[in-house]
């Protein structure tokens, strides 16, 4: 039988947002602390047992055509900001940062998003070194129906069955809670082809580029 998590202080960054939303709605039950911008800033616990860093955002675009502010921001609220939350909240059990499959497999007019969340992985690798007892989870999915993608509606129709539903990533980082997980990632079929691109990542970058360059 599966065995139950006794009640956490759990924080959720970005709570405003369509993942955080599926999850607060599953996590009923824990001490939920909310960090959103459109939130008054909450009483931190002195304990936080779980720190959830899913904040984050995404411009696609050429490089070219990025700003110094649009550049800047990306790294802050997708890495910079993710680092400095886990070390000022030093959660005790585990922390799950939502990072992306972009993270493992880039592709072109992600540039500046995909180096924020390879960032984050590289962050979490270190951190789970560092911290012996401290589980580091990351969440890579791939692309998922939320408002991410407002600014870009017809990407979520060309990636067309790829793309998940924000209650299933949830429904996933539920059954990690408290768990020894290193990292997850979604769905099955980018998750394969991520493991494929360690071994062959020109062959992968290539047949990618040519038939999979939706952005
Ligand atoms: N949707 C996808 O396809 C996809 C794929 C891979 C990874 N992810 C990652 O999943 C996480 C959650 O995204 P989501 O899909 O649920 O998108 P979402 O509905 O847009 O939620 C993201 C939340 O992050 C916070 N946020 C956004 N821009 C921000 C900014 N400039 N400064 C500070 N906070 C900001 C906002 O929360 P508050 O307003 O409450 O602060 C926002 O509601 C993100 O880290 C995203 O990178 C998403």
């Amino acid at each position: 039988m599966k065995k139950k998590l006794s009640k956490k202080n759990i924080v959720i960054t970005g709570a405003s947002g369509d993942i955080a939303q599926a999850l607060i709605q599953r996590l009923e039950g824990h001490n939920l602390i909310l960090i959103s911008r459109s939130l008054p800033q909450p009483v931190i616990p002195d304990k936080v047992d779980i720190l959830i860093n899913n904040a984050g955002f995404g411009e696609f675009s050429a490089l070219t055509n990025l700003s110094d502010e649009q550049i800047d921001e990306m790294f802050k609220v997708n890495t910079l900001d993710l680092i400095k939350r886990t070390r000022d909240l030093q959660p005790q059990l585990q922390v799950i940062n939502i990072a992306s499959i972009a993270g493992k497999l880039p592709t072109a007019k992600s540039t500046v998003y995909a180096a924020s969340k390879a960032a984050v992985l590289a962050f979490s690798d270190a951190l789970r070194l560092e911290i012996p007892g401290l589980i580091v989870t990351t969440v890579n999915t791939g692309p998922v129906l939320t408002k991410f993608h407002k600014g870009n509606a017809d990407y979520l129709e060309k990636v067309g069955k790829n793309a998940v539903s924000a209650d299933y990533v949830a429904g996933k980082i539920e059954q990690v809670l408290g768990k020894n997980k290193r990292e997850m990632n979604l769905p099955p079929q980018l998750a394969f082809v991520a493991k494929v691109r360690t071994l062959f990542p020109a062959l992968v970058d290539n047949i990618g580029n040519k038939f999979f360059n939706y952005k």
